[in-house]
């Protein structure tokens, strides 16, 4: 019999998960709040629920199930809400993450908390509860420090604190404009660790892990955009030597496991400090932003996203299965068009025709209006390239970026 698999999260970055789970022949039931979700045209079943409140979600699938649904497994799909998979898994007695996994995952002060508990290397931190504070740490510490908000994500109100920039943002405003990102009104802040960022995706499987995903992440924007902390997409494989690489890897498994991710997948924040592996952030569930979908498999051939569907059904995927049998150039970039109005968008079909272009997503369109980027959902459109080379990848990427003119006034 067909298999049936809970997917939440329906938006656009979450199509290429349920057309996995379409290609492998399942019964797709997706869950999205939006009754105009774009991925609901990839799935048999579109349910109305929340995917940030697990109360909603269950609900609805329990109304669903006494109409006679039964689920095989229940995964996330761009969306960071190990929280409701958790709770959807436990409902229905599947193979997810825990509740208290998910928690862990989804708290970054409780995150940093059971990672110094174990052991993992992070930044210093602390729980702030006001201005006033963060400007005594600032004073005491004298060093470059990020402020973010406890619970959110897609780095909004995540800020670098520059030490004695001249540019620096006031306590005031830096503390408003974490708090107000944290829909439980908490802040904290770390030590910021200078170093080459890298974003990990991996999987435990019996308590042993695998990390096929490794992609450098590209911040040269980061004074453009300051203090926000926005990527600019990134670039595969690593130029870190295979030592770095095979300890950051190792890291990021120990964190997934530290955390308690069992028979699941995990994404790394990570960061290479004087030489030395840092965690920022261990999340328990799919990357966005294509990386598990379409990165990882162009740069190694492993099919990440089936794997994790895999995992979530209860199955056990193979140690080769797992495991990168190539390394292929991939690079991504995101469109930053000037705020304001957009008056015309030029040069799409020619960045989509050029050699290696595998991508080209616009998210505006003419008459839409572009904010300030202050967090990663802000981007106006991404552009990935596929080469036999890292290098030869990024130079075809930015070619691409530099052909598309999003015109604003
Ligand atoms: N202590 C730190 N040292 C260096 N860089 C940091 C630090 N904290 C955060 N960053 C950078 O800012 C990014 C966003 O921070 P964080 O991951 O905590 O927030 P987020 O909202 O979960 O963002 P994202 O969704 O991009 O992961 C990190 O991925 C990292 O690049
Ligand atoms: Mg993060």
């Amino acid at each position: 019999m067909r298999k049936t698999l809970i997917v939440i999260g329906a938006g656009l970055e979450s199509i290429p998960v349920l057309q996995r789970a379409n290609e492998m022949g399942l019964h797709v039931v997706a869950v999205d709040a939006n009754p105009q979700a774009p991925g609901f045209a990839y799935a048999h079943e579109p349910l109305i629920g929340c995917v940030y409140t697990p109360e909603i979600t269950v609900a609805a699938l329990t109304k669903w199930s006494q109409k006679g649904g039964k689920p095989q497994g229940v995964i996330c799909a761009a969306v960071d809400a190990p929280g409701t998979v958790a709770a959807v898994a436990d409902h229905f007695g599947l193979t997810a993450v825990s509740v208290e996994t998910a928690r862990l995952a989804t708290d970054k002060k409780a995150m940093k908390d059971r990672f110094k508990e174990r052991g993992i290397p992070i930044p210093w931190y602390r729980e702030i509860f006001s201005a006033e504070e963060l400007a005594c740490i600032q004073d005491e510490r004298r060093e470059t420090l990020v402020i973010k908000a406890v619970d959110s994500r897609g780095a909004r109100g995540v800020l670098r604190l520059v030490y004695g920039s001249a540019d620096m943002p006031d306590p005031a405003w830096s503390f408003a404009c974490a708090k107000k990102e944290s829909p439980t009104g908490r802040v904290m802040v770390e030590k910021h660790l200078a170093g080459p960022q890298i974003s990990t995706e991996g999987f435990v499987v019996n308590g042993e892990s695998f990390c096929p995903g490794f992609s450098d992440r590209n911040y040269e924007f980061l004074d453009r955009f300051a203090p926000n902390i926005i990527e600019n997409g990134g670039d595969l494989p690593s130029f870190l030597d295979q030592d770095t690489q095979q300890a950051v890897k190792d890291l990021s498994g120990q964190a997934a496991k530290a955390l308690g991710i069992k028979n699941s997948m995990f994404k790394g924040d990570m960061v290479v400090h004087e030489g030395k592996p840092y965690v920022i952030e261990m999340a328990a569930r799919l990357s966005g932003g294509y990386f598990c979908s379409h990165e990882i498999p162009w740069n190694t051939g492993v099919d990440f996203t089936g794997t994790a569907i895999r995992l979530a059904l209860g199955e056990t995927p193979s140690p080769t299965e797992l495991t990168p049998s190539f390394q292929k150039g991939v690079a991504q970039r995101y469109l930053f068009p000037k705020p304001g109005k957009v008056q015309a968008i030029e040069g799409v079909e020619d960045a989509q025709s050029m050699d290696g272009i595998s991508m080209v997503e616009i998210r505006t369109a003419v008459g839409e209006t572009i904010s300030p980027a202050t967090s990663h959902p802000a981007r106006a459109g991404v552009v990935m390239a596929r080469a036999e080379t890292r290098e030869e990848a990024i130079k075809q990427v930015e070619k691409a970026v530099a052909a598309i003119k999003i015109i604003t006034a």
